[in-house]
């Protein structure tokens, strides 16, 4: 059988068409292959429908890697039953033309049962950092989560994975799975990436009508204030949260889920900002769910 990775189509310089794997074992094989040969994979993991901010991550991968990946998976066991799964937006042949312009050459993207074969019963659960924010709103979320990165690193044997900090939570989950299970990756977090006028990139902004996409803007908005008073001295953290709900709470298009301001490392509750801390929030706007977060120190 011919080889997948044949030296000379890979790292020749010349603009490869992207290659599209959708069976777990052919993920496998080709993983396996770019071992034999000493090259590194590195992954963006994605559930697709992609904006500037995932972009950014494949752009992180330059200079770490041989070969870059990226995943679009919509990842059925993170979503609760009344979420967002079923009208999750996807454009896969836009996402292919995206990943291809940013130096993608293969792109890992099953259908649900390639990835949850009948008798799936072995999850992931990072136990403190999956209860606070996100995670008690949406039960069993990080759960799903870390079970899925888990199991895209081992399909795709990639020695490095680039994250956002748009999902803080998430990537301090990640970060602990990986640290606690021996994985043999190498972790790289991005910034949140936003758009001109502050909204943090979303697939999920394409959901927002004209007047909920105006009101979002109070998200990040609430943030930089935050941030600049922090910055002024003001470092007691339930005044600073107070602020971004009254601000939020503002526009009756937006309801929030949570406005906290938390420890960086441990995601808990904290009152004085005196070590690294972050603000976090996650409202609905309409029927919309968005979360954004900022560095306080
Ligand atoms: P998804 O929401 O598609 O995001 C994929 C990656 O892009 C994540 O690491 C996320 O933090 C990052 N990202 C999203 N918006 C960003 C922005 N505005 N700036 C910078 N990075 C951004 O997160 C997931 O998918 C899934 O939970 C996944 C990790 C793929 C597991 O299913």
């Amino acid at each position: 059988m011919q080889s997948d990775v044949s030296s000379d189509w890979y790292n020749s310089g010349a603009i490869i068409p992207i290659k599209v794997i959708r069976a777990t074992a052919e993920m496998s094989r080709y993983a396996a292959d770019l071992q034999s040969h000493g090259r590194r994979l590195g992954l963006v993991p994605t559930m697709g429908y992609l904006h500037k901010g995932h972009l950014s991550l494949m752009n992180l991968l330059d200079g770490q890697c041989d070969v870059k990946a990226a995943s679009i998976f919509v990842n059925p066991i993170q979503f609760g039953p009344s979420e967002d799964l079923s009208r999750y937006p996807r454009d896969e042949a836009r996402d292919l033309e995206l990943l291809e312009a940013a130096g993608c050459e293969v792109v890992y993207s099953p259908p649900p049962d390639e990835v949850y074969p009948p008798g799936f019963q072995t999850y992931v659960e990072v136990e403190e950092l999956q209860r606070p924010l996100c995670g008690s709103f949406r039960p069993g979320h990080f759960r799903g989560v870390a079970t899925v990165v888990l199991k895209l690193f081992n399909v795709t044997g990639c020695s490095v994975a680039a994250f956002g900090q748009k999902d803080f939570q998430q990537a301090m989950v990640i970060r602990r799975m990986v640290a606690d299970l021996n994985v043999p990756v190498k972790l790289i977090f991005g910034p949140t990436i936003r758009e001109s006028d502050g909204l943090a990139m979303s697939s999920r902004n394409v959901y927002l009508s004209p007047e909920e996409r105006a009101s979002a803007l109070t998200i990040s908005r609430s943030l930089f204030a935050s941030r600049e008073a922090c910055s002024a001295g003001d470092k007691n953290a339930r005044k600073l949260a107070a602020e971004i709900e009254k601000a939020l709470q503002s526009d009756s298009r937006i309801r929030i889920e949570y406005v906290d301001i938390v420890d960086s490392e441990t995601l808990t509750a904290i009152e004085k900002i005196a070590r690294p801390a972050r603000a976090a929030i996650a409202v609905y706007v309409g029927k919309t769910r968005l979360i954004d977060n900022i560095e306080l120190l």
